[in-house]
């Protein structure tokens, strides 16, 4: 009863939160207020000083739009085509682990969120929700991110359980050889195991309905992989580290390739940040590279992707898709990746900070806002297809 009540509560604020968001910045701004702090820094936050997240975002600035008027854009087709699906407008969701972690409908809410705009879920190896269970809410297209695991039996049973349950495209990530060095967590006290300061305790009593809710709920735990965890060890806390001592630091190419035939449909290399690993990826079969540095939490200073896009599109673009990754915060910065070569975009933060403040709406409203942005930014160009969007339609400032 208290849980439900909660839940009532919890939504009209959420609900009421979204209103007052007209934007991805808002989104985050309102992220920051509705969950605890350890949390939220996990969610925004990146390694080392930041460089790279930063940079993300800020070379989309590096490009100005040239314009073309006295068009008629009365008609605005925004779908496309990745890696086999047609989505309504080219915008993916990355995948993402732990969301249970910014809110309790965690990828149940994101998934079902993403199917009902339109668009493709990717599921991480280590969700809160199972393979399974986010493919009986969602009726969408659906990719299931992979990690590579020293437990190779783990590796194949993941792959076998995701084609059984209908995800039509692979994700494998390749950036994660190590951990990244995430101060914000260490500060926060966002580590394995939890050692939170007064700072993050405080946090959790000012946002007692995020709290509440937690505390009334199930625990949650890695449901792809719980039963891989020692007998008696199946918390969160024990499976993350579990999981920390089984990535594999010795995968290499012939891994990739080798998971790419064993997956034997689409499949995507994500975490591909140079020309030489685009083209290597191509070599080995790839569907698609993601050019992606893990939106800044993994290796500081990697370069951002849309910098190093031109010169990728121009090595592989005809072999494979290329799918850019990191530093999404408007419907402009879309254009200007399929503008240089790009077919799609995928999205984390964005779409996390909507789940954040208000679950599966808020994501909704995430995909929403980036959606209207895309085609408002279309109209204003002269583009009335995905198809018509070239680099003519940009100009790199000097
Ligand atoms: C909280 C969080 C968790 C993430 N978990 C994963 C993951 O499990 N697997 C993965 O391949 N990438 C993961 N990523 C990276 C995203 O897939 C994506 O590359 C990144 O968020 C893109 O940058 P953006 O947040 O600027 O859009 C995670 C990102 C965030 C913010």
């Amino acid at each position: 009863m208290l849980v439900k009540w909660l839940e009532i509560i919890d939504r009209a604020f959420g609900n009421w939160c979204l209103t007052r968001c007209h934007n991805i910045s808002d989104l985050r701004w309102f992220a920051k207020l509705r969950v605890p702090l350890p949390m939220f820094h996990y969610l925004d936050g990146a390694s080392d000083d930041e460089v790279t997240m930063d940079r993300n975002e800020k070379d989309f600035g590096r490009y100005d739009f040239l314009p073309r008027y006295l068009i008629d854009v009365s008609s605005i087709d925004t779908s496309t085509t990745v890696m086999g699906s047609t989505i309504d407008f080219p915008i993916v969701c990355a995948p993402t682990g732990m969301s249970r972690l910014f809110h309790n409908d965690g990828e149940l809410a994101v998934s079902k969120a993403a199917a009902a705009a339109g668009t493709i879920y990717s599921l991480s190896t280590v969700s809160t929700y199972s393979i399974e269970e986010v493919a009986e809410v969602c009726a969408g297209p659906k990719w299931f991110q992979l990690y590579v695991f020293r437990d190779r039996n783990l590796v194949s049973e993941l792959l076998r359980r995701s084609r059984e349950a209908g995800y039509t495209g692979l994700v494998l990530t390749v950036d994660v050889p190590v951990a990244g060095n995430r101060e914000r967590d260490l500060r926060t006290g966002m580590a394995m195991p939890p050692k939170l300061t007064i700072a993050s305790w405080l946090s959790f009593l000012l946002r007692p309905l995020w709290s509440l809710k937690y505390l009334l709920s199930d625990v949650f735990q890695l449901a792809n992989v719980k039963h891989k965890a020692p007998v008696g060890e199946q918390g969160a806390t024990s499976l993350v580290e579990y999981l920390n001592k089984q990535f594999d630091m010795t995968v290499d190419w012939s891994t990739a390739e080798a998971i790419g035939k064993e997956w034997d449909g689409p499949f995507a290399i994500k975490g591909v940040c140079s020309v030489e690993d685009a083209v290597k990826a191509a070599d080995i079969g790839a569907s698609a590279v993601i050019l992606s540095n893990h939106g800044g939490r993994q290796l500081d200073f990697a370069a951002s992707p849309i910098s190093i896009l031109p010169d990728v599109a121009e090595a592989v673009g005809s072999r494979l898709e290329i799918i850019l990754d990191g530093g999404v915060r408007r419907g402009t910065d879309v254009i200007k990746a399929l503008a240089l070569g790009a077919t799609a975009c995928m999205i984390g933060r964005p779409y996390l900070f909507g789940l954040g403040v208000s679950g599966e709406t808020g994501v909704a409203k995430a995909l929403t806002i980036l959606r209207t942005e895309v085609e408002r930014c279309m109209g204003l160009l002269g583009c009335c297809s995905i198809k018509e969007i070239s680099k003519e339609f940009l100009n790199e400032r000097r």
